[in-house]
């Protein structure tokens, strides 16, 4: 386990609904990777968030916390270096929930595009819970009670970071009295408890998925909920499947037919992940061209995504064999993220006054 003070500090976290996609791999998952050698690195498998919209469902929440886990080690996230760790099993994110849902007035709550995104793309309708809409509070206290410097997200998660900038900076104007004028990156050095912390986007803003695109026109985002996912845990002839099956370019009848490369899944998964960088623009310029066809394309994609993920379904299948195993990584990682957390807590309580014994 990671021992290291001196880092600072990175948290970021997945919910827990499935298993994890190539979405993941490029938003945030290959940047944890090289983050966990230079970052004490925290990774909150939020079995809570995933309640917002699961209650019903309690043993898949608790089959996905399992599978999230198995994705993490499987891609290569190093419990010696990191720190994975389970949401309901840190009482001071609870606590410090509660105090900072006192500190963000109820309609900027609903002006949260994410979560308006999310209330109609998964028909939510009128009938989502009251703890639905606490979940961003929830999420700033994810973070904040680990004060990172950096949080690596996909996009859609920036409203929820801005969110906990303003909780970071009203806490620390309210109890720490730290001058609301203060640049955000002073807060600390001016007495602020919180960093006014910055989320980190991976190389691509977000990964299309295969099925092609959505009412609007427009390619959807890769979403396991959408069914256009190519998962980290695929074997290679669910990926052929996929890949063979996968949306490209609608006008293109016919191989020896003009293509084209924008807004085509194909392209963008080889500018992705090809690192034959040289073969991927012969290519798009034969395919432009009408001289190359959309399967000899899809056969080499098939290889680079192969070649990606068969090491990683490799050791995950490993780590399926040894659940005692994964079930240490996350008592021990919970262990340790609880004394950070309980830190945080009590010096929370302290600048809130509401240290009693
Ligand atoms: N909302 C994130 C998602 O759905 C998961 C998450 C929960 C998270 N808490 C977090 C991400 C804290 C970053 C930091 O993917």
């Amino acid at each position: 386990m990671n021992t290291n003070t001196t880092q600072q500090r990175v948290l970021t976290g997945d919910t827990p609904t499935g298993r994890l996609h190539l979405g993941h791999w490029v938003g945030s998952l290959e940047n944890r990777l090289q983050m966990q050698t230079e970052y004490d690195c925290f990774f909150l498998i939020a079995n809570v968030q995933a309640f917002t919209t699961r209650a019903d469902q309690p043993t898949e929440v608790h089959q996905s916390v399992i599978e999230i886990a198995l994705d993490y080690l499987a891609a290569g996230i190093d419990p010696k270096k990191s720190t994975i760790f389970i949401q309901s099993e840190i009482p001071a994110i609870a606590e410090l929930t509660v105090f900072f849902s006192m500190l963000i007035p109820y309609p900027r709550v609903m002006r949260n595009p994410t979560i308006k995104d999310e209330i109609r793309d998964k028909g939510l309708g009128e009938n989502y819970p009251f703890g639905f809409l606490l979940y961003p509070i929830s999420q700033a206290a994810d973070i904040l009670t680990f004060r990172p410097a950096l949080v690596p997200v996909g996009e859609d998660q920036l409203p929820h970071i801005e969110l906990t900038r303003e909780v970071a900076r009203r806490f620390n104007q309210m109890y720490c009295h730290v001058d609301p004028h203060t640049e955000d990156a002073d807060y600390l050095k001016q007495g602020g408890l919180f960093p006014i912390l910055e989320g980190k986007l991976g190389r691509l803003r977000r990964l299309v998925g295969i099925g092609g695109p959505g009412p609007d026109g427009n390619l959807l985002k890769m979403s396991k909920s959408l069914n256009n996912a190519i998962f980290l845990s695929d074997d290679p002839d669910t990926i052929k499947k996929k890949v063979m099956a996968m949306y490209t370019d609608p006008s293109r009848l016919k191989a020896t037919d003009k293509g084209h490369i924008e807004n085509n899944p194909l392209w963008i998964f080889h500018e992705t992940f090809n690192k034959d960088v040289a073969w991927v623009a012969a290519a798009k310029q034969r395919y432009q061209a009408g001289t190359i066809g959309d399967v000899e394309c899809k056969q080499r994609l098939i290889e680079v995504l192969v070649e990606l993920i068969e090491p990683i379904r490799q050791r995950r299948l490993q780590y399926e064999q040894d659940l005692h195993y994964v079930n240490a990584v996350l008592r021990d990682g919970t262990a340790r993220a609880n004394e950070v957390a309980n830190h945080t807590l009590q010096l929370a309580k302290e600048a809130m006054r509401q240290r009693y014994f």
